[in-house]
Protein backbone atom coordinates (compact mmCIF):
# COMPACT_ATOMS: atom_id res chain seq x y z
CA UNK A 1 0.00 0.00 0.00
CA UNK A 2 1.54 3.34 -0.81
CA UNK A 3 2.71 5.82 2.06
CA UNK A 4 0.03 8.18 1.46
CA UNK A 5 -3.03 5.99 1.25
CA UNK A 6 -0.94 4.36 4.61
CA UNK A 7 -1.13 7.37 6.42
CA UNK A 8 -4.26 8.84 5.73
CA UNK A 9 -5.67 5.37 6.97
CA UNK A 10 -4.04 5.96 9.88
CA UNK A 11 -5.01 9.98 10.00
CA UNK A 12 -8.99 8.11 9.50
CA UNK A 13 -8.88 6.04 11.98
CA UNK A 14 -7.40 8.28 14.63
CA UNK A 15 -10.45 10.74 13.71
CA UNK A 16 -13.04 8.41 14.08
CA UNK A 17 -11.68 7.10 17.67
CA UNK A 18 -11.69 10.38 18.67
CA UNK A 19 -15.35 11.19 17.05
CA UNK A 20 -16.62 7.60 19.13
CA UNK A 21 -14.71 8.73 22.12
CA UNK A 22 -16.50 12.44 21.84
CA UNK A 23 -20.02 10.88 21.13
CA UNK A 24 -19.11 8.00 23.89
CA UNK A 25 -18.91 11.36 26.34
CA UNK A 26 -21.74 13.41 24.53
CA UNK A 27 -24.15 10.45 25.53
CA UNK A 28 -22.79 9.87 28.92
CA UNK A 29 -23.21 13.59 30.01
CA UNK A 30 -27.06 13.46 28.03
CA UNK A 31 -27.87 10.19 29.86
CA UNK A 32 -27.11 12.11 33.45
CA UNK A 33 -28.69 15.24 32.24
CA UNK A 34 -31.85 13.28 31.39
CA UNK A 35 -31.68 11.60 35.12
CA UNK A 36 -31.58 14.99 36.82
CA UNK A 37 -34.17 16.73 35.42
CA UNK A 38 -36.86 13.48 35.90
CA UNK A 39 -35.60 13.69 39.46
CA UNK A 40 -35.94 16.97 40.12
CA UNK A 41 -39.24 16.96 38.11
CA UNK A 42 -40.65 14.38 40.28
CA UNK A 43 -39.83 15.58 43.38
CA UNK A 44 -41.26 18.59 42.40
CA UNK A 45 -44.45 16.79 41.20
CA UNK A 46 -44.52 14.81 44.93
CA UNK A 47 -44.57 17.77 47.22
CA UNK A 48 -47.69 19.60 44.86
CA UNK A 49 -49.34 16.24 45.10
CA UNK A 50 -48.76 16.52 48.89
CA UNK A 51 -49.40 20.08 49.32
CA UNK A 52 -52.74 19.37 47.19
CA UNK A 53 -54.18 16.61 49.55
CA UNK A 54 -53.26 18.69 52.37
CA UNK A 55 -55.95 21.60 51.10
CA UNK A 56 -58.36 18.39 50.18
CA UNK A 57 -59.06 17.29 53.91
CA UNK A 58 -60.86 20.76 54.54
CA UNK A 59 -62.42 20.48 50.44
CA UNK A 60 -66.50 19.60 50.28
CA UNK A 61 -66.18 17.30 47.08
CA UNK A 62 -62.98 15.95 47.65
CA UNK A 63 -63.18 13.24 44.43
CA UNK A 64 -63.55 16.60 42.11
CA UNK A 65 -60.94 18.10 43.99
CA UNK A 66 -58.32 15.28 43.57
CA UNK A 67 -59.15 15.25 39.86
CA UNK A 68 -58.27 19.01 39.85
CA UNK A 69 -55.33 18.25 41.40
CA UNK A 70 -54.60 15.44 38.44
CA UNK A 71 -55.57 18.13 35.92
CA UNK A 72 -53.10 20.85 37.40
CA UNK A 73 -49.88 18.41 36.10
CA UNK A 74 -51.78 19.01 32.78
CA UNK A 75 -48.82 20.24 29.69
CA UNK A 76 -45.91 19.06 32.93
CA UNK A 77 -43.34 18.22 30.21
CA UNK A 78 -41.38 15.56 32.42
CA UNK A 79 -43.79 14.18 34.85
CA UNK A 80 -47.42 12.51 34.29
CA UNK A 81 -50.29 12.46 37.11
CA UNK A 82 -52.96 9.39 37.26
CA UNK A 83 -55.52 8.66 40.09
CA UNK A 84 -56.07 5.15 41.09
CA UNK A 85 -59.26 4.20 42.74
CA UNK A 86 -59.13 1.39 45.98
CA UNK A 87 -59.08 -0.97 42.62
CA UNK A 88 -56.42 -0.14 41.29
CA UNK A 89 -58.26 1.65 38.25
CA UNK A 90 -57.67 4.24 36.31
CA UNK A 91 -59.42 6.97 37.03
CA UNK A 92 -58.34 10.15 35.41
CA UNK A 93 -54.70 11.09 34.48
CA UNK A 94 -53.05 14.46 33.09
CA UNK A 95 -51.58 14.94 29.53
CA UNK A 96 -48.23 15.40 29.22
CA UNK A 97 -46.66 17.73 26.38
CA UNK A 98 -46.45 16.50 23.41
CA UNK A 99 -42.37 16.61 22.43
CA UNK A 100 -41.79 18.76 18.84
CA UNK A 101 -40.26 15.99 17.49
CA UNK A 102 -39.76 12.30 17.60
CA UNK A 103 -36.27 11.51 18.89
CA UNK A 104 -34.85 8.31 17.08
CA UNK A 105 -35.70 4.88 18.88
CA UNK A 106 -31.65 3.79 19.11
CA UNK A 107 -30.82 7.42 21.15
CA UNK A 108 -33.58 6.75 23.54
CA UNK A 109 -32.49 3.30 24.19
CA UNK A 110 -28.76 4.49 24.33
CA UNK A 111 -29.91 7.19 26.95
CA UNK A 112 -33.64 6.68 28.24
CA UNK A 113 -33.04 5.14 31.91
CA UNK A 114 -36.07 4.52 33.42
CA UNK A 115 -36.61 6.21 36.53
CA UNK A 116 -39.17 4.25 38.85
CA UNK A 117 -42.55 5.91 38.87
CA UNK A 118 -44.08 7.01 42.73
CA UNK A 119 -47.22 6.79 44.07
CA UNK A 120 -48.45 8.27 46.92
CA UNK A 121 -52.06 7.20 48.62
CA UNK A 122 -54.58 9.41 48.55
CA UNK A 123 -58.47 10.00 50.52
CA UNK A 124 -60.82 6.40 50.18
CA UNK A 125 -58.16 3.86 49.70
CA UNK A 126 -57.13 6.22 46.43
CA UNK A 127 -53.51 6.89 45.01
CA UNK A 128 -52.24 9.34 43.06
CA UNK A 129 -49.12 7.74 41.08
CA UNK A 130 -46.67 10.23 39.59
CA UNK A 131 -45.27 8.26 36.01
CA UNK A 132 -42.17 10.18 35.31
CA UNK A 133 -41.52 10.52 31.20
CA UNK A 134 -38.01 11.31 29.23
CA UNK A 135 -39.82 12.21 26.19
CA UNK A 136 -39.41 15.76 26.60
CA UNK A 137 -35.88 16.01 28.33
CA UNK A 138 -34.53 13.39 25.20
CA UNK A 139 -36.09 15.47 23.05
CA UNK A 140 -34.12 18.36 23.74
CA UNK A 141 -30.47 16.49 24.80
CA UNK A 142 -30.96 14.98 21.10
CA UNK A 143 -31.07 18.29 19.49
CA UNK A 144 -27.73 19.77 21.52
CA UNK A 145 -26.29 16.16 21.47
CA UNK A 146 -26.90 16.09 17.41
CA UNK A 147 -25.58 19.47 17.06
CA UNK A 148 -22.45 18.87 19.06
CA UNK A 149 -21.24 15.50 16.93
CA UNK A 150 -22.24 17.58 13.78
CA UNK A 151 -19.59 19.94 14.32
CA UNK A 152 -17.03 17.13 15.41
CA UNK A 153 -17.77 15.29 12.49
CA UNK A 154 -17.41 18.81 10.15
CA UNK A 155 -14.08 19.39 12.26
CA UNK A 156 -13.26 16.06 11.81
CA UNK A 157 -13.64 15.76 7.44
CA UNK A 158 -12.18 19.38 7.49
CA UNK A 159 -9.21 18.26 9.14
CA UNK A 160 -8.67 15.11 7.42
CA UNK A 161 -8.81 17.02 4.44
CA UNK A 162 -6.06 18.99 5.37
CA UNK A 163 -3.70 16.39 6.10
CA UNK A 164 -4.52 14.63 3.45
CA UNK A 165 -3.73 18.22 1.35
CA UNK A 166 -0.75 18.79 3.53
CA UNK A 167 0.68 14.71 3.46
CA UNK A 168 0.48 15.03 -0.45
CA UNK A 169 2.14 18.22 -0.98
CA UNK A 170 4.77 16.54 1.19
CA UNK A 171 4.99 13.33 -0.23
CA UNK A 172 4.98 15.12 -3.82
CA UNK A 173 8.06 16.08 -3.11
CA UNK A 174 9.16 12.54 -1.53
CA UNK A 175 8.01 10.32 -5.00
CA UNK A 176 10.29 13.31 -6.91
CA UNK A 177 12.90 12.33 -4.84
CA UNK A 178 12.46 8.75 -4.74
CA UNK A 179 11.88 8.39 -8.61
CA UNK A 180 15.42 10.81 -8.88
CA UNK A 181 17.13 8.02 -6.67
CA UNK A 182 15.87 5.22 -8.40
CA UNK A 183 17.32 6.19 -11.71
CA UNK A 184 20.42 7.43 -11.07
CA UNK A 185 23.59 6.10 -12.32
CA UNK A 186 21.47 5.36 -15.15
CA UNK A 187 23.53 6.51 -18.39
CA UNK A 188 20.76 8.57 -19.70
CA UNK A 189 21.75 11.09 -16.51
CA UNK A 190 18.44 13.21 -14.86
CA UNK A 191 17.47 16.55 -14.49
CA UNK A 192 18.35 18.07 -10.90
CA UNK A 193 15.90 17.90 -8.51
CA UNK A 194 13.92 21.25 -7.80
CA UNK A 195 14.20 22.19 -3.52
CA UNK A 196 10.34 21.90 -2.77
CA UNK A 197 8.31 21.19 0.28
CA UNK A 198 9.35 20.93 3.54
CA UNK A 199 13.05 22.04 4.56
CA UNK A 200 14.17 18.86 5.70
CA UNK A 201 12.90 17.79 1.86
CA UNK A 202 14.60 20.99 0.66
CA UNK A 203 17.80 20.20 2.26
CA UNK A 204 17.35 16.93 0.58
CA UNK A 205 17.15 17.75 -2.31
CA UNK A 206 19.98 19.87 -2.58
CA UNK A 207 22.31 17.06 -1.12
CA UNK A 208 20.65 14.61 -3.89
CA UNK A 209 21.71 17.52 -6.53
CA UNK A 210 25.23 17.55 -4.91
CA UNK A 211 25.86 13.94 -5.05
CA UNK A 212 24.58 13.43 -8.86
CA UNK A 213 26.89 16.04 -9.88
CA UNK A 214 30.13 14.35 -8.55
CA UNK A 215 28.83 10.85 -9.29
CA UNK A 216 28.83 12.74 -12.61
CA UNK A 217 31.84 14.29 -12.36
CA UNK A 218 33.05 11.04 -11.28
CA UNK A 219 32.19 9.32 -13.86
CA UNK A 220 32.93 11.42 -16.88
CA UNK A 221 36.35 10.95 -15.20
CA UNK A 222 36.86 7.41 -15.13
CA UNK A 223 35.15 6.86 -18.38
CA UNK A 224 38.90 9.73 -19.40
CA UNK A 225 40.95 7.50 -17.92
CA UNK A 226 39.74 4.83 -19.29
CA UNK A 227 39.91 6.09 -22.50
CA UNK A 228 43.19 7.46 -21.93
CA UNK A 229 44.33 3.72 -20.20
CA UNK A 230 43.40 2.14 -23.75
CA UNK A 231 44.93 4.97 -25.70
CA UNK A 232 47.96 3.89 -24.07
CA UNK A 233 47.94 0.16 -23.90
CA UNK A 234 47.33 0.78 -28.12
CA UNK A 235 50.65 3.24 -28.11
CA UNK A 236 52.39 0.21 -26.21
CA UNK A 237 51.22 -1.81 -28.51
CA UNK A 238 51.99 -0.41 -31.38
CA UNK A 239 55.47 0.79 -30.01
CA UNK A 240 56.41 -2.93 -29.45
CA UNK A 241 54.96 -3.81 -32.90
CA UNK A 242 57.32 -0.89 -34.37
CA UNK A 243 60.23 -2.53 -32.36
CA UNK A 244 59.56 -6.13 -33.41
CA UNK A 245 59.37 -5.17 -37.05
CA UNK A 246 62.47 -2.78 -37.16
CA UNK A 247 64.62 -3.91 -34.37
CA UNK A 248 64.08 -7.88 -34.86
CA UNK A 249 62.62 -8.31 -38.36
CA UNK A 250 65.75 -7.52 -39.92
CA UNK A 251 68.08 -9.22 -38.03
CA UNK A 252 65.72 -12.60 -38.55
CA UNK A 253 65.67 -12.09 -42.40
CA UNK A 254 69.85 -12.01 -42.30
CA UNK A 255 69.82 -14.74 -40.25
CA UNK A 256 67.55 -16.70 -42.86
CA UNK A 257 68.92 -15.39 -46.04
CA UNK A 258 72.68 -16.54 -44.34
CA UNK A 259 71.18 -19.67 -43.43
CA UNK A 260 70.28 -19.87 -46.98
CA UNK A 261 73.32 -19.23 -48.07
CA UNK A 262 75.55 -21.08 -46.07
CA UNK A 263 73.10 -24.49 -47.04
CA UNK A 264 74.09 -23.40 -50.80
CA UNK A 265 77.79 -22.91 -49.65
CA UNK A 266 77.86 -26.28 -47.87
CA UNK A 267 75.94 -28.23 -50.98
CA UNK A 268 78.59 -26.74 -53.40
CA UNK A 269 81.75 -27.86 -51.40
CA UNK A 270 83.31 -24.56 -50.67
CA UNK A 271 83.52 -25.70 -46.89
CA UNK A 272 85.59 -22.82 -46.06
CA UNK A 273 83.53 -19.98 -46.38
CA UNK A 274 81.18 -21.50 -43.26
CA UNK A 275 82.77 -20.51 -40.11
CA UNK A 276 82.34 -16.81 -41.54
CA UNK A 277 78.49 -17.11 -41.69
CA UNK A 278 78.20 -18.97 -38.94
CA UNK A 279 79.21 -16.29 -36.97
CA UNK A 280 77.47 -13.91 -38.69
CA UNK A 281 74.54 -15.69 -37.67
CA UNK A 282 75.87 -15.39 -34.57
CA UNK A 283 76.35 -11.80 -34.30
CA UNK A 284 72.78 -11.71 -35.56
CA UNK A 285 71.14 -13.73 -32.76
CA UNK A 286 73.31 -11.83 -29.87
CA UNK A 287 71.86 -8.16 -31.72
CA UNK A 288 68.53 -9.58 -31.18
CA UNK A 289 68.77 -10.98 -27.63
CA UNK A 290 69.66 -7.48 -26.85
CA UNK A 291 67.14 -6.02 -28.37
CA UNK A 292 64.54 -8.46 -26.51
CA UNK A 293 66.29 -7.56 -23.39
CA UNK A 294 65.72 -3.86 -23.75
CA UNK A 295 62.04 -4.41 -24.84
CA UNK A 296 61.43 -6.88 -21.78
CA UNK A 297 63.06 -4.06 -19.73
CA UNK A 298 60.67 -1.66 -21.04
CA UNK A 299 57.77 -3.68 -20.34
CA UNK A 300 58.90 -4.38 -16.50
CA UNK A 301 57.64 -2.00 -13.52
CA UNK A 302 60.08 0.74 -13.30
CA UNK A 303 60.66 0.20 -10.14
CA UNK A 304 61.80 -3.25 -10.86
CA UNK A 305 64.85 -2.58 -10.43
CA UNK A 306 65.18 -0.99 -7.54
CA UNK A 307 63.24 1.99 -6.01
CA UNK A 308 66.82 3.62 -5.41
CA UNK A 309 68.09 2.96 -8.89
CA UNK A 310 64.63 3.56 -10.35
CA UNK A 311 64.01 7.26 -9.01
CA UNK A 312 67.65 7.97 -9.70
CA UNK A 313 67.52 7.49 -12.77
CA UNK A 314 64.40 9.10 -13.01
CA UNK A 315 66.25 12.24 -11.43
CA UNK A 316 69.09 11.92 -13.77
CA UNK A 317 67.55 11.88 -16.90
CA UNK A 318 65.88 15.80 -16.48
CA UNK A 319 68.96 16.67 -15.11
CA UNK A 320 70.59 15.69 -18.28
CA UNK A 321 68.10 17.28 -20.63
CA UNK A 322 68.22 20.16 -17.95
CA UNK A 323 71.42 21.12 -16.75
CA UNK A 324 70.63 24.54 -15.98
CA UNK A 325 67.73 23.67 -12.93
CA UNK A 326 69.29 22.04 -9.63
CA UNK A 327 67.81 18.62 -8.63
CA UNK A 328 68.07 17.57 -5.00
CA UNK A 329 67.33 14.31 -3.83
CA UNK A 330 67.16 12.94 -0.92
CA UNK A 331 65.83 9.12 0.16
CA UNK A 332 65.79 7.62 3.37
CA UNK A 333 63.68 4.43 3.35
CA UNK A 334 64.58 1.10 3.78
CA UNK A 335 63.42 -0.09 0.48
CA UNK A 336 62.85 -3.84 1.43
CA UNK A 337 60.29 -3.32 3.81
CA UNK A 338 58.59 -1.70 1.07
CA UNK A 339 55.49 -3.22 -0.83
CA UNK A 340 55.95 -3.74 -4.29
CA UNK A 341 52.78 -1.51 -5.44
CA UNK A 342 54.08 1.12 -2.95
CA UNK A 343 57.21 1.42 -4.83
CA UNK A 344 55.50 1.40 -8.22
CA UNK A 345 53.47 4.17 -6.86
CA UNK A 346 56.09 6.11 -5.38
CA UNK A 347 58.05 5.98 -8.65
CA UNK A 348 55.18 7.39 -10.69
CA UNK A 349 54.23 10.07 -8.52
CA UNK A 350 58.09 11.22 -8.71
CA UNK A 351 57.79 10.45 -12.24
CA UNK A 352 54.44 12.88 -12.93
CA UNK A 353 55.71 15.45 -11.16
CA UNK A 354 59.18 16.24 -11.87
CA UNK A 355 57.79 15.77 -15.85
CA UNK A 356 54.80 18.47 -14.43
CA UNK A 357 57.41 20.48 -13.22
CA UNK A 358 59.70 20.36 -16.07
CA UNK A 359 56.45 21.52 -18.42
CA UNK A 360 54.68 23.47 -16.64
CA UNK A 361 56.48 25.27 -14.26
CA UNK A 362 60.02 26.63 -15.32
CA UNK A 363 61.79 25.97 -12.24
CA UNK A 364 65.67 26.65 -11.08
CA UNK A 365 65.42 24.49 -8.20
CA UNK A 366 63.47 21.23 -7.73
CA UNK A 367 63.68 19.21 -4.17
CA UNK A 368 62.52 15.58 -3.89
CA UNK A 369 61.89 13.93 -0.70
CA UNK A 370 61.26 10.32 0.18
CA UNK A 371 61.16 9.42 3.46
CA UNK A 372 59.18 6.77 6.09
CA UNK A 373 56.61 9.42 8.02
CA UNK A 374 55.59 7.15 10.59
CA UNK A 375 55.95 2.70 11.36
CA UNK A 376 54.24 1.98 8.31
CA UNK A 377 53.84 5.00 6.04
CA UNK A 378 55.68 6.50 3.37
CA UNK A 379 55.78 10.29 2.38
CA UNK A 380 56.56 11.16 -1.13
CA UNK A 381 57.32 15.55 -1.48
CA UNK A 382 58.28 17.53 -4.84
CA UNK A 383 58.78 20.76 -4.71
CA UNK A 384 59.27 23.04 -7.18
CA UNK A 385 59.86 27.26 -7.07
CA UNK A 386 58.76 27.57 -10.52
CA UNK A 387 55.45 29.62 -11.48
CA UNK A 388 52.73 27.57 -9.34
CA UNK A 389 49.29 26.66 -10.10
CA UNK A 390 48.13 29.27 -12.51
CA UNK A 391 43.75 30.30 -12.56
CA UNK A 392 44.04 28.93 -15.32
CA UNK A 393 44.63 25.85 -13.94
CA UNK A 394 42.09 25.61 -11.64
CA UNK A 395 39.33 26.47 -14.14
CA UNK A 396 41.05 23.99 -16.81
CA UNK A 397 38.82 20.55 -17.03
CA UNK A 398 40.52 19.72 -20.42
CA UNK A 399 40.46 15.75 -21.25
CA UNK A 400 43.71 15.97 -21.47
CA UNK A 401 44.87 16.88 -17.88
CA UNK A 402 45.06 13.02 -16.22
CA UNK A 403 48.23 13.23 -14.56
CA UNK A 404 47.11 14.72 -11.24
CA UNK A 405 43.97 12.89 -11.37
CA UNK A 406 46.13 9.59 -12.43
CA UNK A 407 49.00 10.16 -9.04
CA UNK A 408 45.49 10.85 -7.14
CA UNK A 409 43.59 7.31 -7.82
CA UNK A 410 47.19 5.36 -7.55
CA UNK A 411 47.88 6.74 -4.23
CA UNK A 412 44.06 6.33 -3.13
CA UNK A 413 44.07 3.21 -4.24
CA UNK A 414 46.55 2.49 -1.49
CA UNK A 415 44.64 4.20 1.12
CA UNK A 416 46.69 6.78 0.93
CA UNK A 417 46.25 11.05 -0.19
CA UNK A 418 47.62 13.71 -2.60
CA UNK A 419 47.84 16.99 -1.57
CA UNK A 420 49.02 20.14 -3.98
CA UNK A 421 50.02 23.50 -2.14
CA UNK A 422 51.87 26.69 -2.93
CA UNK A 423 55.54 26.02 -2.53
CA UNK A 424 58.15 27.53 -0.43
CA UNK A 425 57.47 31.32 0.33
CA UNK A 426 53.99 31.00 -1.85
CA UNK A 427 56.33 30.06 -4.77
CA UNK A 428 55.99 27.42 -7.18
CA UNK A 429 54.47 24.11 -6.11
CA UNK A 430 54.61 21.14 -3.48
CA UNK A 431 53.05 18.03 -4.37
CA UNK A 432 52.65 15.62 -1.09
CA UNK A 433 51.56 12.11 -1.04
CA UNK A 434 51.18 10.35 1.87
CA UNK A 435 51.39 6.73 1.61
CA UNK A 436 50.35 5.86 4.92
CA UNK A 437 50.38 1.76 4.90
CA UNK A 438 53.30 1.53 2.27
CA UNK A 439 54.99 -1.31 4.68
CA UNK A 440 54.83 -5.00 3.63
CA UNK A 441 52.85 -6.80 6.44
CA UNK A 442 54.46 -7.91 9.33
CA UNK A 443 54.34 -11.61 8.83
CA UNK A 444 55.56 -10.94 5.30
CA UNK A 445 58.91 -9.21 6.74
CA UNK A 446 59.55 -11.93 9.44
CA UNK A 447 59.18 -14.37 7.09
CA UNK A 448 61.87 -12.31 4.89
CA UNK A 449 64.18 -11.06 7.58
N1 LIG B 1 54.64 21.79 -10.90
C1 LIG B 1 53.66 22.49 -11.49
N2 LIG B 1 53.76 23.83 -11.60
C2 LIG B 1 52.78 24.57 -12.19
N3 LIG B 1 51.65 24.04 -12.69
C3 LIG B 1 51.47 22.71 -12.61
C4 LIG B 1 52.45 21.86 -12.01
N4 LIG B 1 51.99 20.57 -12.05
C5 LIG B 1 50.78 20.64 -12.65
N5 LIG B 1 50.48 21.91 -13.00
C6 LIG B 1 49.25 22.40 -13.62
O1 LIG B 1 48.25 21.41 -13.40
C7 LIG B 1 47.71 20.99 -14.63
C8 LIG B 1 47.31 19.54 -14.51
O2 LIG B 1 48.42 18.71 -14.47
P1 LIG B 1 48.26 17.25 -15.03
O3 LIG B 1 49.53 16.56 -14.83
O4 LIG B 1 47.04 16.70 -14.44
O5 LIG B 1 47.96 17.48 -16.57
P2 LIG B 1 48.96 17.84 -17.72
O6 LIG B 1 50.37 17.75 -17.21
O7 LIG B 1 48.55 19.15 -18.30
O8 LIG B 1 48.64 16.72 -18.80
P3 LIG B 1 49.00 15.14 -18.69
O9 LIG B 1 47.68 14.51 -18.61
O10 LIG B 1 49.76 14.84 -19.89
O11 LIG B 1 49.80 14.98 -17.42
C9 LIG B 1 48.76 21.25 -15.63
O12 LIG B 1 48.20 21.44 -16.92
C10 LIG B 1 49.39 22.54 -15.11
O13 LIG B 1 48.59 23.66 -15.49
MG1 LIG C 1 51.10 16.03 -16.22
Amino acid sequence: MPLRARLMALVCAILLVSLAGGGALIAWHAAGRVQTELRAALSVGANTVENGLKELRTADDRIVELRRLIATFDGNRHVRAILLDATGSTTARSDLFVPAQKVPGWFVRLIGNPIPRLQIPAEFGASIVLEPDPANELDEVWEQSRDTMLVLAVFAVLSGLLISFVVGRALRSLEALSSAFATIGNDDGHRPLLPRGAPELKRLAVAFNRMSERLAAAAAQNQRLNERLLTLQAEERAELARNLHDDIGPLLFAVEMTAATMERVAASGHVGEIPAHARAIHDAVALMQRHVRDILGRLRPISAAGLHDAIERLVSFWQRRRPDVRFNLSMAIEEDLLEEDAKETICRVVQEGLSNAMRHAAPTRIDVTIEHDNADGVRVVLTDDGIGLTPAHANSRGPTRLGLIGMRERVMAMAGSLSVTPGRDAKGLTLIASLPRANRAQEEQESLG
